[in-house]
């Protein structure tokens, strides 16, 4: 603890870590059987207004998964506060391992290894993480597993389908990364089979769209706060759609031409740069936003907008399914509301379907905040069983930020052996795959 609040003094003064956003070369260590066989990897992620820790074995069985949100804290400021969110990290980080552990009925010494999130993120919230678990990896003598945050996303879906050990999905899989920061689309193959994962196998993720702009669950946020609701936005809208016409409104995405894929560079591994060209399927979420408050300025809801803050912040305990949340809405609000999800939710079909139209996905995964949303999941299944393909998307626990998806994506580089250095650095801009 002393280490990591030594460490987010220098990040505060803007001396962090020289290796921060410093590309390292993994290294590669042979695992034992024994180890592979108890399998045990504990998890953090501190990216952004979660601090949060689980135990997963196996790449598969989640022991333990907690949550320490600060939502409540960033709801009074309508959204994330990087200094607040640091420092709340540091409060919570050791308290939320411990319970991890304990919940999982182990031990702190029968640990594998130590995976934690290394970006995209806040900076500051990345490193308490990172240092938190640099120390355990030091003091237990474990390894250390560097996670990409988007990676984890995917395969907290990956895990549960291998839970419920349904069929497992076949390669290669179109994955729509869907959350606050990002609206991403990206290509996963492994070398093996989903059925081989016991083994590990390397992933290789190929982004294939991504937003130009905003990002979905952004969309929903500014949304949410222009039209006087709480923070996050997306569980107030999606509550409040279900009672508007979602055809009321016609809101319309503006076209974004499918472009030549433009290879770029992969962090951390900088020689990945050179890979086989292919339509990109981007999105774009401001001019919706931008229309919105359009609509709400030409039809004089300003002084309902603010009525509706006003009697929010006066009652926070009124939750976003609640009738009193509800009848703060006249018919035109909710309608509004129900066409901006409506739109959005078609927009993010439109593109996640063509992309895997376009690249002959054999599956859709489908994860991150946003994919937490009841009309989403309603109608990408739908689709998906109309068209014949496969769609998965995480239990809602596993929707939102947590750290049983980063342990998950760490599996197989546990079985690889491709374990991070003890520079490991906080990268906030990095990129998933090419
Ligand atoms: O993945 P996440 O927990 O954090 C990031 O990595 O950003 O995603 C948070 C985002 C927020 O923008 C929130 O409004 C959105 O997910 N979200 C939803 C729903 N629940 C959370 N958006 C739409 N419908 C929901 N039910
Ligand atoms: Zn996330």
């Amino acid at each position: 603890m002393l280490l990591a609040a030594a460490y987010f003094g220098k990040a505060m003064l803007g001396l962090a870590d020289p290796a921060m956003a410093v590309p390292y070369d993994k290294e590669m260590r042979d695992v034992s059987q024994s180890d592979k066989d108890s399998g045990l990897i504990l998890g953090i992620e501190s990216s952004c207004d979660e601090t949060a820790a689980a135990v997963v074995r196996g790449g598969t069985e989640a022991l333990s998964n907690v949550v320490a949100s600060q939502m409540n804290l960033h709801a009074n400021y309508g959204g994330v506060v990087p200094e607040l969110a640091s420092r709340e990290h540091l409060r919570n980080v050791v308290p939320v391992v411990r319970a991890a552990v304990e919940q999982a009925g182990i031990s702190l010494k029968e640990v594998d290894a130590i995976a934690v999130t290394e970006g995209p993120g806040l900076a500051g919230a990345l490193l308490v993480g990172i240092t938190y678990a640099k120390a355990l990896s030091f003091g237990l003598g474990k390894p250390l597993i560097g996670v990409n945050h988007l990676e984890g996303h995917i395969h907290a879906v990956l895990m549960e389908a291998r839970q419920r050990s349904e069929n497992p999905m076949e390669l290669p899989l179109l994955a729509l990364v869907v959350s606050g920061g990002h609206t991403h689309l990206y290509l996963a193959e492994n070398r093996q089979d989903l059925t081989e994962q016991k083994e590990g196998g390397l992933w290789r993720y190929r982004n294939v769209g991504r937003t130009v702009d905003d990002a979905a669950g952004e969309a929903y946020d500014k949304v949410a706060k222009l039209l006087g609701l709480g923070y996050p936005g997306g569980p107030w809208i999606d509550a409040l759609s279900r009672r508007g016409d979602p055809q009321a409104v016609p809101f319309r995405f503006a076209q974004i031409k499918p472009r030549p894929h433009r290879d770029g560079v992969s962090l951390p591994n900088k020689k990945a740069q050179s890979q086989p060209s292919g339509p990109s399927f981007d999105f774009s979420f401001s001019g919706i936003k931008t229309a919105v408050l359009r609509y709400v300025e030409t039809n004089q809801m300003r002084e309902s907008v603010e009525a509706r803050r006003k009697a929010l912040a006066a009652h926070p305990e009124w939750r976003p399914g609640s009738e009193e949340a509800a009848a703060l809405c006249d018919q035109k609000t909710l309608d509004l509301i129900a066409s901006f999800q409506h739109a959005v939710v078609g927009n993010l079909m439109r593109q996640a379907f063509a992309g895997a139209e376009s690249y002959g996905a054999r599956g859709l995964v489908v994860s991150g905040g946003v994919a937490a949303n009841s009309e989403l999941r309603r109608r990408f299944q739908a689709e998906a069983d109309k068209r014949g393909l496969p769609v998965a998307f995480p239990s809602l626990a596993l929707s939102t930020d947590n750290a049983a998806m980063i342990a998950a994506a760490a599996w197989s580089k546990f079985v690889s052996g491709e374990f991070a250095p003890e520079t490991l650095g906080a990268t906030p801009q990095l990129r998933l795959g090419n």
